[in-house]
């Protein structure tokens, strides 16, 4: 696993420096995949946070929008990002729980792709708990009264950060845990680009080499 780690001070021909998978298990490639996608959660400057939620609109539609990735939990295969349970998005998932979540690193070059189930937590002890971990910057978008895509005359003002222990907006705040069996990692090098479908469900994880 030491190699595959991704390490600053490693020299231009580490294999995981670029993310070449050549030589690494299907349980090497998730332990890679899953540790930055633990880091991305925990910092706003990591180029994995915030990756891209897609839905299925009323009319078969897909809706795609940027959404934050707030925890990662690989032991259970959960992607968790919160919401506004008057969005667009929550009216999709209540009624086609089937989401695709992706990500995209510029400068490993590396694009993630998860098909998952949603699961809306809203006013219930998960919701609580993700709303308590929540800071007052990102509780404050809650204490809005228009819900998204209301039609507006004019651009609204931002809203104060509530204090510690302010619920107002809890009411309308939703925790939602994307759970998924598989993961499509695509790495792109000169020498030949790198595709594996990642399947989870085993004892151990394995993999299927795809034509990229
Ligand atoms: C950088 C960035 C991060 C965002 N993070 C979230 C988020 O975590 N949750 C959220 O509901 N919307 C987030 N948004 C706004 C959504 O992309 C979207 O505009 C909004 O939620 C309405 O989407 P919907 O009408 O499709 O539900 C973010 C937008 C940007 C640009």
């Amino acid at each position: 696993m030491d190699t595959l780690i991704k390490d600053q001070q490693s020299t231009a021909s580490d294999p995981l420096l670029d993310w070449n998978l050549a030589g690494a298990t299907a349980a090497e490639t998730w332990e890679l995949v899953a540790g930055e996608l633990v880091a991305a959660a925990a910092s706003g400057r990591h180029p994995l946070h915030l990756p891209t939620l897609t839905t299925v609109g009323a009319d078969g539609a897909p809706q795609a929008r940027t959404v934050v990735l707030r925890l990662f939990d690989p032991a259970h295969r959960e992607a968790w990002f919160h919401t506004d349970v008057r969005s667009g998005k929550v009216t999709d998932m209540l009624r086609e729980p089937r989401v695709a979540l992706h990500w995209y690193d510029p400068t490993a070059r590396v694009q993630i792709r998860i098909a998952a189930r949603a699961h809306v937590h809203h006013c219930d002890a998960r919701a609580r708990t993700a709303w308590g971990n929540s800071a007052a910057m990102s509780r404050a978008c809650y204490a809005a009264c228009d819900a998204p895509g209301t039609p507006l005359e004019q651009f609204p003002t931002a809203q104060p950060h509530p204090a510690d222990g302010d619920d107002a907006g809890f009411e309308v705040f939703t925790a939602v845990c994307c759970h998924f069996d598989t993961v499509d990692l695509l790495t792109l090098h000169a020498a030949g680009h790198q595709r594996v479908l990642l399947d989870l469900t085993g004892r151990k994880p394995t993999w299927q080499i795809l034509a990229p």
